[in-house]
């Protein structure tokens, strides 16, 4: 989704706005753009803006706006702001790109969101004499904060509430308007935001990475709040009413180095590589040595709640869904309660059963994506206890759920979720054995076996990332095919529907995952024996082994290319498929954290040899902010 970076302060502008819209690449976008105010030109004290169509823009926009005279080194240019646009209304042009200013030129606009009334807004403004230059919903907001400056006898936070008591929709704003050389409004609706403040300046933006190099001290709006940034580094708070408030302020710790790519080719590379650590954060302290139990105090619920619970639902979108089956399975395989897990778009609109002893578990790594928080929304209204599991520190989601637990993954860039998954499959192991104790269902040997095997796992996920030699003889399969085929049972075939996620988003070679004994009823028609079709299936040792061996041999039969996933050792799937990925043994339940770390490199090896943008998927944006 789009980024805003808003800087106001005493010294150049132009450095941290660039700095912070390469940091925000990663969401993904088609354009970039930044406006400043140049007090030296003090009578005809306009905005200046510079605006590239494309992508990897920000480079271009870095010379564009030297050519423009707004250099890194333009010391006199202290307040503006940028953006990268991810298009929703009207296509990727200049024409299109943000900010928009309103008619006379004295105001621009950074928007992230959509704007839903924007139709009605923008008829109105046109009657009303207004002009605009975009095909974007955004530019609605430069004009009626136009109008409402006008009408506020020249107050820009007052003008600004005015507006926004208009707008309809999601919005993350930063506005400048030329008067104010010395201040930045912002405000949102359930679009990020984000607030710090620095010595030489205020700086605001859609995620932290953008200013993290200027503050780890971070401050959060809640809807329809404004922000005021002053130059010397001061933030005013008010809330819809116009009453000042001091918000919350949260510490970041996460590591700049987090932010780059540390001699890695990509940061998806990267971040896979550094799942044995996150393994490693995810577990500390869980296990009460003395005492032999798990520990997980952020669930906030007591003995009685949780006795109490009858139904999981687990709420989540794309990856995070995907974790959600998984943890499906270890709830119900542990703790032994019947779970749900739905896609967050379709929850929200379905009319699901819930009561006070319904526990839903929201899965949203950046916390802000905007079905999952819908879904919570309705699941609290109905009565539910909703527990978030996210990764982002003050993001939506912990505002809207009761409890909160963090994967603590660290930043994460890439725009596929690798590093995060698997921090959340492991945070829902724990939630399930966590259960499962707390119901009574397992003893202290039993718990104490069960995370042993659990810390096992950072070690094995080294053993699969330091021998890639048949994942990378499976790349070479998958990139020369047009449709991948991923079987596997029980937590095989959800493993397989996020692996086939991977493929698909960052390679664009088709891929469809389907649980292995469904393929004779359908799909088993898209194996082609002339192309010798790919079919990955994940066989690792489980109840359903045998069953699994059949489904190959009926792929096989058929013509397909195997690569199967196997747990070290064994040979009948090695005499069975033409590639064998062998993965150290764990429990079954466990299993999808490290072929899910196979099928995270297969992916990421097909994708290389496609010549693919690896961190940044045509079409995809890294936090879906939008419905
Ligand atoms: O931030 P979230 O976990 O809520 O994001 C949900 C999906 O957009 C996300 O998991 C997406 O499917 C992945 N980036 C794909 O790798």
């Amino acid at each position: 989704m789009c980024g805003i970076v808003a800087f106001c302060g005493v010294k150049n502008a132009i450095t941290p706005l660039l700095t912070g819209l390469a940091r925000l690449e990663y969401r993904g976008y088609d354009s970039a753009g930044l406006a400043v105010i140049d007090p030296q030109a003090k009578q005809l004290r306009t905005i200046q803006r510079v605006r590239q169509e494309g992508r990897g823009m920000v480079e271009v926009l870095r010379e564009a706006a030297a050519e423009a005279g707004l250099g890194d080194d333009s010391q006199g240019i202290t307040c503006g702001i940028g953006h990268t646009r991810w298009a929703t209304h009207g296509a990727p042009s200049v024409a299109n790109a943000h900010p928009h200013c309103d008619c006379q030129g004295r105001i621009a606009v950074a928007h992230n969101g959509i704007i839903e009334n924007h139709g009605r807004l923008r008829e109105q403004l046109t009657a009303e004499g207004h002009t605009f230059h975009s095909q974007t919903d955004s530019e609605v907001v430069s004009h009626l904060v136009e109008k409402h400056y006008a009408l506020q006898n020249g107050d820009l936070a007052a003008a600004v509430r005015a507006a926004v008591a208009e707008l309809s929709g999601s919005f993350a704003l930063a506005i400048l308007h030329r008067d104010y050389p010395e201040a930045l409004v912002v405000t949102r609706n359930d679009s990020p935001l984000v607030i710090g403040s620095c010595a030489t300046g205020a700086i605001a933006a859609s995620d932290v990475p953008a200013l993290i190099e200027y503050t780890r001290d971070v401050c959060y709006l809640d809807d329809r709040d404004i922000a005021i940034l002053h130059a010397n580094g001061s933030v005013e708070y008010f809330d819809p009413a116009g009453e000042p408030y001091t918000p919350n302020t949260y510490h970041i710790d996460w590591n700049i180095k987090e932010a780059e790519k540390g001699g890695y080719p990509d940061f998806m590379l990267k971040e896979i590589n550094e799942q044995p650590r996150v393994v490693r954060d995810v577990l500390k302290g869980r296990l009460n040595t003395q005492a032999k139990t798990l520990e997980l105090p952020e669930l906030a619920m007591t003995p009685d709640e949780l006795a109490a619970i009858d139904r999981v639902y687990i709420v989540a979108c794309g990856t995070s869904y995907h974790a959600g089956l998984i943890g499906k399975d270890l709830i119900e395989s542990w703790a032994r309660i019947p779970v749900e897990v739905r896609v967050a778009s379709e929850f929200r609109y379905a009319n699901p059963i819930i009561s006070s002893n319904t526990l839903v578990i929201a899965i949203t790594q950046s916390g802000e994506t905007a079905d999952t928080l819908e879904a919570v929304r309705l699941a609290r209204r109905a009565g539910a206890h909703v527990v978030a599991i996210t990764n982002v520190i003050g993001s939506r989601i912990t505002t809207e759920a009761q409890t909160t637990i963090y994967i603590k993954a660290n930043i994460e860039i890439s725009v596929a979720a690798t590093k995060t998954f698997l921090a959340q499959l492991c945070l829902l192991a724990l939630l399930a054995l966590f259960l499962s104790q707390e119901r009574g269902l397992v003893n202290e040997t039993q718990i104490v076996t069960a995370f042993e095997a659990l810390q096992r796992l950072p070690q094995q996920i080294e053993a699969v990332l330091a021998d890639t030699t048949s994942i990378d003889a499976a790349a070479e399969v998958c990139a020369d095919a047009t449709t991948v085929l991923f079987i596997g049972r029980g937590v095989g075939a959800t493993t397989c529907y996020e692996g086939a996620l991977k493929l698909k988003e960052i390679s664009y070679i088709h891929a469809e995952a389907i649980a292995a004994g469904e393929i004779k009823h359908g799909t088993l028609a898209l194996i082609d024996p002339i192309v010798a079709t790919p079919v990955v299936a994940v066989a690792v040792a489980s109840a359903t082994h045998d069953k699994m061996l059949a489904n190959i041999e009926e792929v096989k039969a058929r013509g397909a290319r195997v690569i199967a996933l196997a747990t070290e050792g064994d040979e009948r799937v090695g005499e069975l498929a033409d590639i064998v990925i062998y993965l150290p043994p764990t429990y079954e339940q466990l299993s999808p954290v490290l072929a899910s770390v196979a099928l995270q490199l297969l992916a990421h090896r097909a994708a290389v040899l496609l010549g693919r943008d690896i961190d940044k998927p045509r079409n995809l944006a890294k936090s879906v902010t939008v419905e």
